[in-house]
């Protein structure tokens, strides 16, 4: 989508409504600068190049060990549930391993929950005494892990929920076809002015619990306003119902997006069953099939947005950090082949997919047994230079088919037997021209 332009006018009418006395510290403090947003490909240029990034799912509801839908799923009221944050105490949270977990997984930007559906803020709102600095623990999570991040280069986004079950404004409206108070548009509008001045840079909202209401009644196009204006290169997903600078299938890589529609497209999917600590879940996709479905992603011009959720002590589970770990160790050694790639449509088999970036082509070979053989025809834009297996440089041998028109082929074909190589996804480095 066409990245949004603020115009003068629109900032001086927020200009001066923070004279007029909202929360806008910041557009007061510089009125005269309207920020420039960049375009899409410019401004989420990283984004796009990082393929494959780290969902962090964590609040009052990790407590109580089945998932962050508990409160609802079980029907527990305020009064009851609310006695969960004298019990919320991670005291075992330590933002470095948290961002060193990403890093060895290969994974280059975070995504953590400011405040899920449950309505606890996961950071120091003046808006609210429902929040983490009013439990046990005392610290300002958000805040640590955003430090952490900034240290070491990881660049990190808030997912918020616009759906609140806790805030008493909000109540009336968990009844569908009921419109959101203006009470709560300036409680959300709050938030949103404190997630984007409080923490320094931040790499994105990622809006959800939108579905009840629509983007009118939610106000979106002022709250992506707020996030443009204090955050002009910060990305937007599509979930407060507007198309943002994103889309976000769920459990599933989605579908291209239809021609003419720029965004970009990041599917967000869980290790096990649950967003949420889940204790009983133990449903977890191996390793293999995590490094498939990073492959199938950047095949598709999809990041992968992979989800953690961490225990109410605050660590990461030794079967998240186990899987993350093989990820990031098959990354090191075919991360090429990964990060910066485009799709191309070199050919359709099952169990494979392609990317590409400069003059070379990589072809994902999904589950090759070694000794086995494969025979493939295949179209690259330019003549082969060179195929060699990526992992270890071991050259493979192929032969150019004759082109059709006369000009140089682009068609090669190999068949090459499996010389051992055991990697869930085996992939072929393609040189051209
Ligand atoms: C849905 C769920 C939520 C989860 C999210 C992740 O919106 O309600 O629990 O946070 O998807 O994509």
């Amino acid at each position: 989508m066409k990245a949004l332009k603020l115009s003068r006018r629109d900032f001086a009418k927020s200009a001066l409504g923070a004279a007029a006395g909202t929360l806008l510290a910041r557009a007061s403090a510089a009125p005269t600068a309207a920020p420039e947003i960049e375009p899409l490909s410019v401004r989420g240029r990283w984004f796009r190049e990082a393929r494959f990034g780290m969902f962090i799912h964590f609040g009052l509801y990790a407590v109580l060990e089945r998932g962050e839908w508990v409160m609802h799923r079980e029907q527990i009221p305020i009064s009851e549930y609310e006695k969960l944050v004298p019990r919320f105490n991670p005291a075992r949270f330590n933002a470095h391993e948290w961002v060193a977990v990403a890093k060895a997984a290969g994974q280059r930007y975070i995504t953590i929950t400011s405040k899920h559906h449950e309505g606890f803020c996961m950071f120091d709102s003046k808006l609210t005494d429902y929040k983490i600095t009013r439990t046990p623990f005392g610290r300002d999570l958000i805040g640590e892990l955003v430090e952490e991040c900034h240290r070491q280069d990881m660049p990190i986004s808030f997912y918020y929920s616009l759906m609140d079950w806790h805030h008493p404004a909000y109540q009336p409206s968990l009844k569908p076809q009921t419109p959101v108070s203006s009470e709560f548009i300036a409680y959300l509008k709050g938030h949103l002015r404190e997630l984007c001045t409080n923490y320094g840079r931040i790499a994105g909202i990622w809006f959800d619990g939108g579905w009840d209401h629509t983007p009118e009644q939610w106000h979106s196009a002022e709250l992506i306003e707020i996030v443009r204006r204090l955050q002009p290169h910060a990305l937007v997903n599509d979930r407060a119902g507007l198309p943002g600078d994103f889309t976000t299938p769920e459990q599933e890589l989605g579908s291209p997006p239809p021609k003419g529609d720029e965004r970009f497209r990041e599917a967000c999917m869980t290790i096990n069953d649950n967003w949420g600590y889940a204790k009983t879940d133990q449903r977890f996709k191996s390793s293999a099939e995590l490094i498939q479905l990073l492959a199938k992603a950047a095949g598709g011009d999809t990041n992968l947005l992979l989800n953690v959720g961490p225990m109410p002590t605050g660590e990461i589970q030794p079967h998240f950090v186990t899987r993350l770990q093989e990820v990031g160790k098959w990354l090191q050694r075919n991360g090429e082949a990964i990060y910066a790639t485009s799709p191309t449509d070199s050919g359709y088999f099952t169990d494979t997919t392609f990317t590409t970036r400069d003059n070379k082509v990589y072809f994902h070979i999904f589950n090759w047994q070694p000794g086995t053989s494969l025979r493939v025809d295949l179209d690259v834009k330019k003549p082969a230079k060179r195929a060699y297996i990526l992992e270890d440089g071991q050259e493979v041998d192929f032969i150019r088919n004759p082109s059709a028109g006369g000009g140089p082929s682009t068609s090669l074909s190999f068949t090459t037997r499996n010389r051992g190589w055991k990697s869930p996804v085996t992939v072929i480095a393609i040189e051209t021209e």
